[in-house]
């Protein structure tokens, strides 16, 4: 984790360059205002480019800041975001086996709520159902921990909390078309652009913690990415916001708008109930209307994808008219494309 090697001094001193807007900072102010000396001001600028930041220094002028960074570093996450818990302590690395796992631990050592861990790369993503996500540099791969005071029973509704709020991010942040796919995906164009992973901790009564897994293919290669991931089982289609708006998004201001989402609708869940999530999720739901293939174990049947719920379970109304309900959990729904 590089996040320790920046102290209040760097983040002083690129908060002075932020302001100056693309302008010189002198050297002499930089010193003034920070209280560092000329040359611990080098040290401290040599630092911040570590980080990304591209920064130039000219004899006689001073330091100017040619342009931020693209990294999701905590300090540029936070500033700005209106959240009230969710990402006020944010665990960043530059690479990690999985950002869940990590969560996971945290949670267990009993980390405040909201808590994320956010990193570049995943050497071991985790998708569902034992499978693997493919997560190199230009994603969103984060984890946040909730601690719903929910029955353990009502615990189901969370992956269409989380792919509500996601949904709502990427439509806002990106103006894209996306579209919820039961039970976590979220698509484009009927591709998937990301995936949620809810793995929780329970008694039978009471929820100990939830770690939610969010993956976004923002700035990623679709091309790499489908050569990595095709033949997956469950896999039909991915692309990236990248692919969707042609040129990169910005991943600081989407995972602040994430956060933000998720906070907002993770609230409105425990204030007003699920009905008011299975209500919102169905206005933007790719799945319901459509024909599903339902893989269960080492069960499939065909049948048509009718309504939510009022658990987030999926009902799918068979052939012979009966109407069957889809929990998710070791279940793999695929929309077939068919005229009627
Ligand atoms: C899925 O679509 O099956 C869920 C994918 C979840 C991927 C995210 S990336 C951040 C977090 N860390 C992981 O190892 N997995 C989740």
């Amino acid at each position: 984790m590089l996040e320790s090697m920046v102290d209040g001094k760097h983040l002083e001193i690129l908060k002075l360059l932020k302001k100056a807007n693309g302008k010189y900072v002198s050297g002499e102010k930089i010193s003034k205002n920070v209280k560092v000396s000329r040359a611990a001001i080098w040290k401290h600028v040599s630092g911040l480019r570590k980080y990304g930041y591209k920064i130039e220094s000219k004899e006689g002028s001073g330091y100017k800041l040619l342009r931020s960074t693209d990294q999701l570093l905590p300090w540029e996450i936070k500033e700005g975001l209106k959240t009230k818990f969710v990402g006020k302590d944010i665990h960043h690395y530059t690479m990690i086996d999985s950002t869940q796992d990590l969560a996971i631990r945290l949670a267990e050592n009993n980390v405040q709520e909201g808590a994320v861990v956010i990193a570049e790369k995943q050497k071991r993503g985790r998708a569902r159902v034992g499978r693997k996500w493919a997560a190199p540099q230009g994603g969103i791969w984060l984890s946040t921990i909730l601690r719903p005071k929910i029955p353990t029973a009502e615990t189901t509704i969370l992956p269409l909390v989380v792919s509500l709020a996601v949904g709502n991010a990427i439509r806002k942040e990106c103006e894209l078309d996306a579209k919820l796919k039961w039970p976590n995906d979220i698509t484009i164009n009927g591709k998937k652009v990301s995936g949620i992973l809810a793995e929780m901790s329970c008694e039978a009564d009471r929820v100990n913690y939830v770690v939610i897994g969010i993956g976004v293919n923002a700035n990623i290669n679709v091309k790499k990415l489908e050569a990595a991931i095709k033949g997956t089982e469950g896999y039909y289609g991915a692309t990236s916001l990248m692919k969707e708006v042609g040129k990169e998004v910005n991943r600081v201001k989407l995972v602040r708008r994430i956060l933000r989402e998720l906070e907002e609708t993770y609230l409105e869940l425990e204030e007003q109930g699920s009905e008011i999530i299975i209500r919102k999720w169905k206005e933007h739901s790719a799945t319901l209307g459509t024909n599903v293939t339902v893989a269960l174990n080492e069960m499939c049947f065909v049948g048509k994808a009718i309504d939510i719920d009022y658990d987030g379970a999926l009902l799918v109304k068979l052939p012979d008219g009966n109407i069957k309900r889809i929990v998710a959990g070791d279940v793999y729904v695929r929309m077939v494309k068919t005229k009627s």
